[in-house]
């Protein structure tokens, strides 16, 4: 029964959307304009536990929408929309202490930052916060459900903090491969150009990132796509690694910036 989608790392599963226990019109309403957008079955929850739901309708994994939150459940892990890590680094900024990936970008009011690699998003929030109003922040992201899910959650999620909330509202997201969304793109039209692909050899991650990963595209950047990238950014292109990573130099990175203890180092390429 279940509808089958095209993960990144070139596997299918199928997956099917649900909804939590005893919904509202509303909910139940929302699920089915969900499956409607990724053209698989929406299945009545009942009073189903989601292993049986997964099991009657030989899903591989379950999109389930409630009051609170879109999850997608897969293999006992899960994803959903949450501004993570990106809440504590705005709280930092504030206080007036420094953001690593924002000195690197040397973000400022106003500017403008594509991210191509958007994924659970807490980078773009963080660039968003500090362009600003007047600033102008784009993510990227290929796959179809983490896109859908991040774009959802940074249009309603409610943060206590009307800044970070805003912050999210101001994100435009762009479900593409950032290769051909940037050869679309003209010269010089974003101040910075940020990457932060999936890490060719991951490091221990919260449960978040390890359900991220099922959904994520994992393909590495390949040269040209840096070339295109410096091409659109009018600054900089920015790209972050693990700390050491043969990454650097295979796409070209000469300018590294990074603690000498820190795990992830930042590659810049000023224009
Ligand atoms: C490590 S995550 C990014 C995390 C993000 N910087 C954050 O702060 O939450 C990398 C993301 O880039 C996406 N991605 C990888 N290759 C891509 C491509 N060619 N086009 C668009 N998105 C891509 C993956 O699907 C994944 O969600």
């Amino acid at each position: 029964m279940a509808d089958s989608i095209q993960n990144a790392l070139g596997t299918t599963f199928g997956f099917v959307v649900t909804t939590s226990h005893r919904p509202s019109a509303r909910i139940v309403e929302g699920a089915q304009d969900l499956a409607a957008h990724f053209n698989v079955p929406f299945a009545t929850r009942r009073d189903l536990s989601l292993k049986d739901l997964a099991q009657l309708t030989c899903a591989e994994a379950l999109l389930v929408v409630s009051s609170k939150r879109i999850k997608f459940v897969m293999e006992e892990k899960e994803f959903f929309f949450h501004p993570g890590l990106a809440r504590p680094r705005i709280k930092d900024i504030r206080c007036g202490n420094t953001d690593r990936m924002i000195k690197v970008m040397s973000l400022r009011a106003g500017e403008s930052v594509l991210d191509c690699t958007m994924g659970p998003g807490a980078d773009i929030i963080v660039a968003s916060y500090v362009s600003g109003d007047a600033g102008r922040v784009t993510g990227i992201e290929s796959s179809p459900v983490m896109s859908e899910l991040v774009r959802r959650g940074l249009l309603s999620y409610e943060d206590d903090d009307r800044d970070i909330s805003e912050a999210m509202r101001r994100v435009n997201v762009v479900n593409e491969n950032h290769k051909e969304y940037l050869s679309s793109l003209k010269t010089g039209c974003y101040d910075i150009v940020y990457f932060d692909a999936m890490f060719r050899c991951p490091r221990r991650m919260s449960s978040a990132m390890n359900a991220a990963r099922m959904l994520a595209n994992h393909d590495p950047i390949d040269c040209e796509t840096i070339e295109l990238a410096l091409n659109v950014a009018a600054r900089a292109v920015v790209m972050k690694e693990r700390r050491g990573s043969g990454e650097f130099s295979r796409l070209g990175f000469e300018n590294i910036a990074g603690g000498n203890y820190a795990p992830v180092a930042y590659g810049i390429m000023e224009r």
